[in-house]
């Protein structure tokens, strides 16, 4: 029995806990305002708000795509889709897109006033900036997108002048209009629940992290299949820095890694870097575990952590550990290091030392929510002038993520546009990249020598500042 409460009501449900979260709203609970489209992620209609308990008990609400989240996965939360927003008058949100004139049709309204009430809950900052980001996940096909950033920028302003208590905010939403009042005693109610299963079986289950990749892939499966959630090991949500290197917990989703101080203290780049995965609906649910272990060629969390140097501590289901360096994992394409029943329980990533160059590079359509051409990572320790240490990866011009091997003949060399030229030559000779629909074989070495030649002149850019 699964128990979690949706907007005002308390679910007890005995439906498969690989249910699409999206179905059960829309079919079981007949809540019809979160719309189903895509179901792959990537337009944002069926975004709701998922209020999960910390470790005091109160719910952090982070917006979700529902397509992709089994109701497994909310056991113990606070599930809130459009209706659960309303208010006895409209609320401040749904107010400033009628006055804003930002909806049309409606079809994606939902969506946008959920992702603008996460950002309301949850928001580093109430900056245009942020406002904007909240939004990156969801489509609008026919409004424009001008007038609906004219009010998600009015309600940062709002929000920035209305909202004093940023660490307990309910009550402040709830007055200010955002947010009705029943808000006030989730966190009460959802001490009552039960929390998600988590069971130590897990030979011949299938281990669910964010589930953005698997409820793409296999929805049908996984409706009868046995499930471990990994957001139900508490013990695994951390980042922390130990003996010179972030150990990072393997339920940690995209979004907490992505702004966590500490990542933010030694790996700033990833700020950004990691914006460029996808969209804010997903980076909520989607971990860097299962961004690793799905394998892709191309996945761009793993080149970025392949040129790190990072290193797997992975977990055995009867318990007992070991370790594997990441660029040792991929054995061959989707082929990995991994025993039935173990899963990756943390990434250890050494703290690069002060004054190390790193950088991420993707070629793609569109700037997010597309998967790359080709990508690749550079971790430059330098002596001066001179190389000292060159880790290289690249994504999508093999069967596996790859860390190009040889390029220990670059120690000592100096640090100029010879050097990287040289490089970018030993990159394409080292790699083997395939005919597919997103580019011939040529035309991705190719791009492998631009993007280390890039590498190159961000590194030049930033030393001259
Ligand atoms: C719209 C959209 C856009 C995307 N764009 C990009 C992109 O631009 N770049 C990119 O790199 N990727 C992209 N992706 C893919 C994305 O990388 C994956 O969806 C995500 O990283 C998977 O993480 P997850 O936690 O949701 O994994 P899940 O779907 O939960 O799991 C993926 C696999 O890993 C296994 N697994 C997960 N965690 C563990 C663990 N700790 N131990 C053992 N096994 C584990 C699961 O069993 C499963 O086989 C996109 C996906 C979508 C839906
Ligand atoms: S239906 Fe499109 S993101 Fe879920
Ligand atoms: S208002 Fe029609 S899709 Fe956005």
């Amino acid at each position: 029995m699964l128990s979690f409460i949706l907007n005002r009501e308390p679910v007890e449900t005995d439906a498969s806990p690989g249910t699409l979260l999206l179905d059960f709203i829309r079919y079981d609970a007949k809540l019809p305002g979160t719309k189903d489209a895509c179901r792959e992620g990537e337009c944002g209609s069926c975004t709701v708000l998922i209020g999960k308990p910390d470790a005091d008990g109160r719910p952090r609400y982070k917006a979700c795509a529902s397509c992709l989240l089994p109701i497994g996965d909310v056991a113990g939360c606070h599930v809130v889709t459009v209706e659960g927003v309303d208010r006895e008058e409209f609320n401040a949100i749904q107010r400033l897109i009628i006055e804003e004139n930002a909806a049309q049709c409606g079809y994606c309204t939902p969506g946008i006033i959920l992702s603008l009430a996460g950002f309301a809950l949850s928001a580093e900052a109430y900056s245009y900036a942020a406002a904007v980001d909240a939004l990156d996940g969801n489509i609008c096909r026919c409004t424009g997108y001008a007038s609906i950033r004219r009010a998600a920028v009015k309600l940062a302003e709002a929000l920035e002048k209305n909202i004093r208590d940023r660490d307990d905010r309910i009550p402040g939403l709830v007055e200010y209009g955002v947010l009705p009042e029943y808000f006030l005693s989730i966190a009460d109610r959802i001490r009552e629940l039960k929390s998600a299963p988590s069971g130590p079986e897990r030979e011949g289950e299938v281990v669910v992290a964010g589930g953005t990749d698997l409820f793409v892939q296999k929805p049908e499966e996984l409706l009868t299949s046995p499930l471990f959630f990994l957001s139900g090991r508490r013990d695994l949500d951390y980042v922390r820095e130990e003996d010179g290197s972030l150990r990072v917990g393997s339920a940690v989703t995209l979004e907490d890694f992505r702004l966590h101080p500490l990542v933010n203290r030694h790996l700033p780049a990833m700020r950004e870097d990691v914006l460029l995965h996808s969209s804010t609906i997903l980076r909520n649910k989607a971990t860097l575990s299962g961004g690793i272990v799905n394998a892709s060629p191309i996945g761009d969390i793993t080149i970025m952590f392949l040129a790190l140097g990072a290193v797997l501590e992975l977990e055995a289901a009867a318990g007992g550990n070991r370790q594997v360096a990441l660029c040792e994992f991929y054995r061959g394409y989707k082929d990995l290091d991994l025993n039935p029943g173990e899963i990756i329980r943390e990434m250890v990533i050494p703290l690069p030392k002060p004054g190390t160059f790193y950088n991420f590079e993707k070629v793609s359509n569109r700037k997010i929510l597309d998967i790359a051409a080709v990508n690749s990572s550079i971790l430059l320790e330098t002596d001066g002038e001179k190389i000292a240490r060159l880790l290289l990866s690249a994504g999508g011009v093999a069967p596996v993520p790859l860390l190009i091997g040889g390029l220990e003949k670059f120690s000592g060399k100096k640090i100029s546009p010879e050097t990287f030229a040289e490089l970018a030559s030993a990159a394409m000779a080292a790699v083997a990249p395939i005919d597919d629909v997103r580019g011939s074989a040529e035309y991705k070495r190719l791009l492998l020598g631009r993007l280390t030649e890039a590498h190159y002149q961000k590194f030049s850019t930033r030393r001259e500042n």
